[in-house]
């Protein structure tokens, strides 16, 4: 298979030397790279694709190879050993092979498994859904929007050999970690990959002098290091220590999640991940690798800091402040048809519960929640007490329990005591699955407006379900501890700081389904289910990581008042949109033309 790879991309990519002379200025642009399209009235220049005459030739891609350590590869899509060829935009080749076929299958919904390939895309949706594993082998196998080629980087250097590459041949640059990007970032059509994931050193530091002053435990990371290793080693240390990442433990924390924020069950006590970041090392557009902090470049690492994943630089790595763990308990609360099937009832049960939001919040909980996901059904695992014993937390949330005895439903519950958060951590937090594939939206609710008119939060929670969505909620505040004086030293949107509810909203459907249907599906999503969510909370705000593509007046919504400088700071930074990534700050002229798939800037 591997010699015939190499003919094909030889043979493919010789034939575009011939018209490789030309040019194309475009205003505001040194790159004279591109290709002119037009659609729907409008002119574009685009980055180049494979069958443009800017495509690299295959000598220059067996250059790059050289650079990058014999790291490079085109990229075949994870399915492909289950049909008889791919038809790639290289070319067809033979892909056939029964045992890879079988291991594909077998691990499709395994997280790890798909963070460990080069380029796939947990949420399949943004893959377009293609070459998924079949037991017909005569079906046909495409790229769909999976990238073309692929840097598996082991050094600094092999970034910045991709990041030169696709700069000097107006590429599309995605940079890819573990997939997990809700958006679709991590993959993209007709691109070149920088995989980041093999960067996982880990290493601590007891007394860490940082340069806004933080003086105390920190730790810096690779770039590929992935949430559940870093907190079972900080677990080892004596004593255990803990640092702030998601709620899920396979998402890479100095990737995706800094950048676009990251936040979990801490964030009562410490605000965001990125509020946590003390320094970066990253390779900037130039090519250049630059030590970032509150002296070094202090507006790139304000932006790194929320700012917007994939969009200003390629991390390396990056440094954290690390916490004391404490002893720790968890409540789960369950309702759904095994319990009642009237929706009166429910929607009642549903209010109770998040009437106590506000409540929760104020006394540091974090509460992780499911609404919807198959019919009536609340699923609330966990609600969580970090430095609480068991009784502390029953004391809070006991009016729960009394108000829904009162209404006579039944539901279940759990309790559970830990000597440590990161013992709860991995005892009741769900694992989850990859290979899914679905739209995702979503809307933060403000404390103001779920305390001024609850009864409208609880009618939107409903549009949402009976627009078939379900959603997944996140009650926490990230202004509750972290001092006032902090709140401007990231880029997350200051709305963040006041609000009691963090929503997902998830609209299944395939990435493979009619085109009509997929319209219809983002419409419902951005307009219906997360313009109820809008509505019932005008002061609420929506997260760059878990959000809808196609949020409307995304900059505000995003970033709010941090908006503007955060386009400054891209200009600066990165002048040529090397780093693209949606409705991340600078990007209002780019977009995916021709059924999302050439990345061209509007002229
Ligand atoms: C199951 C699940 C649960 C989640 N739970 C939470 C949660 O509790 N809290 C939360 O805040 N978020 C959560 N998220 C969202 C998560 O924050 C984002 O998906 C995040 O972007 C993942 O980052 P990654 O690097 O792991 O993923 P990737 O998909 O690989 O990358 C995500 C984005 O970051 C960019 N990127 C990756 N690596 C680098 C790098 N080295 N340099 C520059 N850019 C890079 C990519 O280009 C892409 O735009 C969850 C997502 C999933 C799928
Ligand atoms: C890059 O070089 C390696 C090692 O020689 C080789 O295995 C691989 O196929 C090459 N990649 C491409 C795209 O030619
Ligand atoms: C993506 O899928 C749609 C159907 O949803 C199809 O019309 C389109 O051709 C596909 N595009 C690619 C590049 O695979
Ligand atoms: C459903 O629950 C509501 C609220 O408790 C109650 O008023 C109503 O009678 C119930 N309906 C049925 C059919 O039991
Ligand atoms: C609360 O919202 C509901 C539903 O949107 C609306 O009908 C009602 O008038 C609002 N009440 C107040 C006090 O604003």
């Amino acid at each position: 298979m591997r010699s015939a790879l190499f003919s094909v991309l030889g043979a493919l990519l010789l034939a575009h030397d011939v018209t490789a002379q030309q040019s194309v200025v475009v205003p505001g642009f040194k790159n004279t790279k591109w290709v002119l399209k037009s659609e729907g009235g409008s002119n574009y220049a685009c980055k180049c694709h494979p069958g443009d005459w800017c495509w690299p030739t295959s000598a220059q891609w067996q250059q790059l190879n050289a650079s990058v350590g014999g790291n490079l590869h085109i990229n075949i899509p994870p399915g492909a050993p289950c049909y008889n060829t791919f038809e790639g935009p290289l070319g067809t080749i033979n892909t056939y092979d029964a045992a890879k076929c079988a291991e594909v299958t077998a691990n499709w919904n395994s997280e790890q498994f798909q963070v460990e390939l080069p380029t796939a895309g947990l949420w399949t949706y943004f893959t377009n859904d293609t070459c998924r594993p079949t037991t017909n082998p005569s079906d046909t196998c495409t790229l769909g929007y999976y990238p073309v080629m692929v840097i598996m980087a082991k050094t600094i250097d092999h970034i910045k050999a991709g990041v030169n590459f696709a700069r000097t041949h107006n590429l599309r640059l995605i940079i890819r970690n573990t997939g997990h990007d809700f958006l679709g970032r991590s993959v993209g059509w007709g691109s070149l990959v920088i995989n980041t994931h093999s960067f996982q050193n880990i290493k601590f530091h007891n007394k860490y002098t940082a340069s806004c002053g933080y003086k105390g435990p920190a730790v810096t990371l690779g770039a590929g290091v992935q949430a559940f290793k870093v907190l079972e080693q900080a677990h080892a240390l004596n004593p255990p220590k803990l640092m702030l990442t998601g709620e899920c433990a396979t998402v890479g924390v100095a990737g995706g999640l800094v950048q676009g924020g990251g936040h979990g069950p801490l964030t009562n006590f410490y605000g965001f991940l990125a509020d946590t970041a003390l320094e970066f090392k990253v390779i900037t557009a130039d090519g250049y690798l630059r030590t970032v902090n509150e002296r070094a470049h202090p507006d790139l690492f304000w932006a790194l800091r929320g700012g917007g994943p994939g969009a200003f630089a390629v991390i390396v790595e990056a440094t954290f402040k690390l916490f004391d763990d404490k002893p720790s308990a968890g409540i789960t609360l369950d309702i759904n048809s095994a319990h009642t099937t009237n929706e009166t009832l429910f929607w009642e049960a549903v209010r109770i519960f998040h009437s106590y939001s506000t409540h929760f919040v104020d006394n540091n909980i974090y509460v992780y929640y499911e609404l919807g996901a198959g019919g009536l059904n609340l699923h609330v695992r966990p609600i969580v007490g970090i430095g609480k014993t068991l009784a502390e937390l029953q004391a809070i949330v006991q009016p729960l329990f009394d108000d829904l005895n009162a209404l006579g439903i039944t539901y279940d519950t759990e309790s559970h005591s830990f000597n440590t958060f990161y013992e709860l951590y991995n005892n009741m937090f769900e694992t989850e699955v990859a290979g899914n594939s679905a739209l995702t939206g979503g809307w933060t609710l403000a404390r103001e407006d779920v305390v001024a008119n609850h009864t409208a939060v609880i009618e939107a929670f409903k549009k949402v379900v009976a627009a078939g969505s379900f959603m997944v909620g996140h009650m926490w505040s990230a202004g509750q501890n972290l001092p006032r004086s902090e709140w401007h030293k990231s880029a997350i949107n200051p709305r963040f700081r006041h609000v009691v509810d963090k929503l997902i909203t998830i609209v299944p459907i395939g990435g493979n389904a009619p085109l009509a249907d997929k319209e219809e599906a983002q419409h419902r999503l951005t307009y219906v289910v997360d313009g109820a969510l809008r509505e019932a909370s005008p002061n609420g705000c929506a997260y760059i990581n878990e959000a809808d593509p196609f949020q409307p007046n995304w900059q505000q919504a995003f970033w709010g008042t941090n908006y503007p400088r955060l386009q400054q700071i891209k200009k600066k930074y990165d002048p040529e949109g090397l780093f693209y990534t949606v409705s991340t700050p600078g990007t209002e002229r780019w977009s995916q033309i021709e059924t999302g798939t050439r990345l061209c800037y509007k002229l």
